[in-house]
């Protein structure tokens, strides 16, 4: 089958039909999926069929790992890479993080280096919602309105994780390092606070921001299909999981997630 790409909505994203990615392909197709990945910030790959070693292999065209901090205690065993986003149990015991995305986020971005991208591959689903929103943070900064654009010029944020208690300051404004483009890095699951700024000021302008950044003309919310692997641009995009089911015990969802590591942001 020809490898067709299709755009999945308006804000941002396109699935991948017609490539298996378990084996090795040649550098021209993974520049296409390179470059239709900068181009539509989330590719979905449909229909796979991956070892937790293929899927590895695979993320690995894309850069080095980035063993998440939590994964200690949430890797699948023998693979330290891969990070288990799971509602399983185990011995009366969670086998990955539950809920991995309770608010939009950005991955490790309390890290000096955030991520570049997480590829999620869905394993077992429910027979409903367990949806990801994912959200266009080019878009938001082009449509963000001139005030807050002056507000945020120049300014960092710090970023701090409560599970593995590790903070970082980057730029509310961040380019990406390959195609140029900017976009609005804060997200009200990591960012802290703002450099500089008062407690008072710096919840004002945040608040508005992400009023600003919840708008569905910027979202895309994938509802997953068996066989789906996600990879998210974790430079521009912020992401959510829906769990309105999580306290139903006939929900489950189980996923392996790999994390390719990012540089710096400016
Ligand atoms: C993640 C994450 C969202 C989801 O794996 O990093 O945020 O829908 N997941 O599980
Ligand atoms: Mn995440």
């Amino acid at each position: 089958m020809p490898l067709e790409i299709r755009s999945l909505s308006d804000a941002l994203g396109a699935e991948v039909i017609g490539l298996d990615v378990s084996h090795p392909f040649d550098d021209k197709i993974f520049a296409t999926i390179h470059q239709a990945h900068l181009e539509n910030l989330v590719l979905v790959f449909r229909g796979q069929n991956l070892t937790p070693q293929q899927q590895i292999e695979f993320s690995k065209r894309f850069g080095p790992l980035d063993a998440h901090p939590s994964q200690g205690n949430a890797h699948l065993e023998g693979y330290p890479d891969i990070l288990v986003i799971s509602t399983k149990t185990k011995d009366g015991k969670d086998v990955g993080i539950r809920n991995a995305g309770p608010m939009w986020h950005s991955d490790l971005a309390y890290r000096e280096r955030p991520a570049l991208g997480s590829m999620l591959y869905a394993l077992e689903l429910p027979d409903r919602r367990g949806n990801t929103g994912f959200a266009n943070m080019y878009k938001a900064y082009e449509a963000l309105p001139a005030h807050l654009k002056t507000a945020v010029e120049g300014k960092r944020a710090a970023f701090h994780s409560t599970r593995s208690d590790i903070d970082a300051l980057h730029p509310i404004i961040r380019t990406h390092p390959e195609t140029g483009w900017k976009s609005i890095f804060v997200n009200p699951q990591l960012t802290t606070g703002i450099e500089d700024m008062s407690e008072t000021e710096t919840e004002a302008l945040l608040t508005e921001i992400y009023a600003h950044c919840d708008q569905p003309q910027f979202h895309y919310w994938h509802e997953w299909q068996p066989g789906d692997l996600a990879f998210w641009d974790n430079r521009c995009v912020l992401h959510i999981a829906d769990h309105t089911r999580l306290d139903d015990p006939s929900y489950i969802r189980h996923m392996h997630r790999t994390t390719i590591a990012g540089d710096v942001p400016y």
